[in-house]
């Protein structure tokens, strides 16, 4: 089987992360987000993916060289010149997906789930329609595509992309499986599948959805990603409780690269996630909060709802929350006090950030 990834974008809503890396690499539990993806769709038997990338292709071509090997998997690259959207992107791999008659996925990047593959093909072929859109429910769905089924049925009757007044909190969770015929409605140019594609499938009455079963999360931006964070540990703990971390300074679900070091008298948890190389000193506690590698986190630091960047500092006694994020390379000073700040790389900060704000 085959799938396309949609790796373009520029992952404006994830910076400062997203200056120094793109969208797809960010880790996400110590894993690049798209390596969550690219394992699940191995394990459900894809042999070739196809990454559609408009952003720094580069980046991304010489970071996957070794996972092509690693996962045996055929991974090509389809290079946009000018940003094709959602859909276009489709068209222009068109050589691949329609190879052969079997169905492809196709993934928005940024979306963490139990990935469902191998069911999302059974009920694919049984609706036989053109298309089948995995869909979740979310509290606030207006930053998301929202489905209305057919009454009793899972054929979707509408498709609005990110509605302005309420429709349903039935959401497109950016997962989707579609029939080869789907690549004669699009055509290589910029083109919205959630906009124009999706609603044309639907009104001609081949489009499905299926339930999404267990947690879902675009984590394309801090807050989600940190929210998605706490969800990824609740799903570990009831699949692989084995890899969450254990110990009396342990205080709810965290995962902890081994080769991270834990000062004394520490208090971590819940839902926090420590990545290689991280250095942290005693008295140090965290909460809600993501350690990219290598950051150091001196004695009696408190962080809260945090994402700190790779390699950076947090001096002892600082206090960081408020969905604070700092990039790659920044040093806080000690006892330094940070709410909501969004810190770009290489920074120092040494005078208290009270407010959410950008430092730059
Ligand atoms: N190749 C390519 N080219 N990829 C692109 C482009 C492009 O021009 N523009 C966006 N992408 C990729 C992004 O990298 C991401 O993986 C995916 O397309 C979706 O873009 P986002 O910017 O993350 O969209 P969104 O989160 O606002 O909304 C989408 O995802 C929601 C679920 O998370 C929509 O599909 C919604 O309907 C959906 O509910
Ligand atoms: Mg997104």
């Amino acid at each position: 089987m085959k799938a396309l990834i949609l790796v373009g974008g520029f992952g404006t809503r994830l910076r400062p992360l997203t200056l120094t890396l793109p969208k797809p690499l960010v880790e996400f539990a110590n894993k690049p987000m798209i390596l969550h993806q690219i394992e699940a769709l191995v394990k459900a038997g894809v042999t070739d993916i196809v990454l559609a990338v408009n952003y720094r292709p580069e980046i991304m071509a010489a970071f996957m060289k070794k996972y092509e090997q690693e996962y045996k998997v055929n991974i090509t690259f389809s290079i946009e010149t000018e940003p094709l959207g959602t859909g276009g992107p489709l068209a222009l791999a068109k050589d691949i997906l329609a190879k052969d008659n079997d169905p492809f996925f196709v993934l928005n990047s940024d979306v963490i789930c139990e990935f469902p593959f191998r069911e999302m093909v059974d009920i694919h072929k049984s609706h036989g329609g053109e298309g089948t859109i995995l869909v979740t429910k979310v509290e606030d769905p207006s930053k998301y595509g929202v489905v209305v089924n057919k009454e009793g049925s899972s054929q979707i009757e509408r498709f609005v992309e990110k509605p302005t007044v309420y429709v349903s909190n039935k959401v497109n969770a950016g997962i989707y499986i579609f029939s080869t015929s789907v690549l004669d409605r699009i055509q290589p140019v910029p083109t919205s599948i959630e906009k124009e594609v999706f609603p044309a499938i639907a009104a001609a009455g081949k489009l499905h959805t299926m339930d999404l079963p267990g947690f879902w999360m675009d984590v394309g931006q801090p807050k989600d990603y940190l929210i998605g964070s706490g969800l990824y540990l609740t799903s570990l703990y009831q699949n692989e409780p084995e890899r969450l971390a254990t110990g009396p300074h342990i205080s709810g679900f965290a995962l902890i690269d081994s080769s991270a070091k834990i000062g004394k008298n520490c208090k971590i948890g819940p839902h926090v996630i420590v990545g290689p190389g991280v250095v942290i000193g005693d008295g140090v506690r965290l909460s809600k909060c993501v350690l990219l590698e290598g950051t150091v986190i001196r004695d009696h630091a408190w962080i809260q709802n945090s994402i700190i960047g790779w390699h950076s500092t947090v001096g002892k006694w600082a206090r960081l929350e408020g969905a604070t994020v700092l990039g790659d390379d920044v040093h806080v000073a000690d006892e330094i006090y940070i709410n909501g700040g969004c810190v770009l790389p290489h920074k120092s900060v040494s005078t208290n950030i009270a407010e959410p704000s950008i430092i730059m």
